[in-house]
């Protein structure tokens, strides 16, 4: 994989994943990071890898379903293999406003893979990015395996489960070399603060109140970001061709508890509130029509098969994501000021 494009790499796990690329996993290829830059994609996210690989990071904004474009840059970069992580991701966005999500997520993803199609034969690897909520709600009991079958609930998870179908097929039917994770909750830097994790820290710092749908007492499964990335690269590289591999954290906890547990370290990392612990903010508030009560990820197949095994625990993950938070207030402050937006402005006047 030496000419690898990235779709999504501005947006939250796509950029710690390019991080992650170039700091860590010693890659020595090109990577063409493409990216519409919607209100998710921050090119700030980079960070400085534009300028420290300028030989080898480029970066075009293009909305993945124009055909046009993705022929020329499959054709201009000669493109190997593709992860692709772009994506309409916030389950409330897309309850209030679905038409981007099928826009996005199936016409897009569509777009994408007939792109792979014609430029099968110097592909290597199609590698989708998906969720656990395609599989829909648990009980109490049980796990997501890679054979459960999809029961989306919401607009989003409905979409990402059509583009899931989409990448099988075009393996079934074209012999596309495609691989899938649907991967649980993921939080750490450069998360949009919509999200609960980001939401809550940058609100509990603030002394804003804390938003906690229903009762708190629905359950996901946390895994650390940079673990997710480690996970898809390896995937990418040693996966079997047409297979789906499930990755989770094995850490499933109530929104509640993680709410709590933030305003414990953030207690802690910074001075308390004047009138006592942060606890004090929640507010549980309306719940989100057709919440999922439960996730929890079987990951068994990927441990075995690829030897993956998540490094950060909770605790460690979440201590480093409020520091990471607290330290890094300007691009904080650019987003929640919309000055984030400036650079698309400059560069291409909006
Ligand atoms: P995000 O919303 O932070 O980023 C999405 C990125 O895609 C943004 O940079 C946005 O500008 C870009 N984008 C959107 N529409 C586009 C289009 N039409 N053309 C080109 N670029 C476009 O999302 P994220 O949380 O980083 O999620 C990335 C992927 O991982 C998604 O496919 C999501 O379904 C999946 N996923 C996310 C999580 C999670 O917890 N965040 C968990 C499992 C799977
Ligand atoms: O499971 C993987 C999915 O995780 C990804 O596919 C999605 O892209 C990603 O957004 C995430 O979806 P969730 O809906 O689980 O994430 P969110 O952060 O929006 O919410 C997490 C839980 O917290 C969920 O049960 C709803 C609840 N919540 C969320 C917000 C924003 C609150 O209680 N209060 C809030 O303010």
């Amino acid at each position: 994989m030496q000419n690898l494009l990235i779709t999504g790499g501005c947006g939250f796990i796509g950029a710690n994943f390019i991080h992650y690329l170039f700091e860590e996993a010693g890659y020595n290829g090109q990577v063409v990071n493409v990216d519409s830059l919607t209100y998710a994609g921050n090119p700030e996210s980079l960070g400085r890898i534009p300028e420290s690989f300028k030989n080898r990071y480029h970066f075009i904004q293009a909305d993945i379903g124009n055909t046009a474009k993705m022929t020329s840059i499959f054709d201009a970069f000669d493109i190997d293999a593709v992860c692709h992580f772009a994506a309409e991701s916030h389950v409330d966005r897309s309850i209030a406003a679905p038409d981007a999500f099928v826009t996005t997520n199936v016409l897009g993803t569509f777009t994408l893979l007939e792109q792979a199609r014609h430029h099968q034969n110097r592909l290597i690897r199609f590698h989708h990015i998906s969720t656990d909520e395609v599989y829909g709600t648990l009980g109490k009991e049980g796990r997501f395996l890679e054979t459960t079958p999809y029961d989306p609930s919401s607009p989003y998870s409905a979409s990402k489960a059509a583009s899931d179908h989409l990448v099988r097929a075009y393996h079934r039917t074209y012999g596309l070399p495609v691989t899938l994770s649907n991967c649980s909750n993921n939080y750490g830097p450069y998360q949009f603060p919509e999200k609960l994790i980001p939401l809550i820290i940058l609100n509990a710092y603030n002394g804003k109140a804390l938003p906690v749908y229903g009762d708190g007492q629905n359950v996901r499964d946390w895994l650390h970001v940079t673990d997710h990335c480690r996970a898809i690269w390896r995937i990418m590289n040693n996966g079997k061709n047409g297979a789906t591999y499930n990755i989770g954290g094995r850490c499933e906890k109530t929104n509640l508890s993680v709410v709590e547990t933030i305003c414990d370290v953030l207690d802690r990392q910074v001075e308390p509130l004047p009138n006592g612990s942060r606890k004090e903010l929640i507010t549980f508030v309306t719940d989100r029509p057709g919440h999922d009560f439960r996730y929890a990820i079987d990951c068994t197949k990927i441990e075995k098969e690829l030897g993956w095994l998540p490094r950060e625990t909770f605790e460690s993950g979440l201590e480093k994501t409020v520091a990471w938070y607290l330290e890094n207030g300007n691009w904080v402050k650019r987003i929640q000021s919309g000055e984030y937006r400036n650079w698309i402005e400059q560069h291409y006047g909006g």
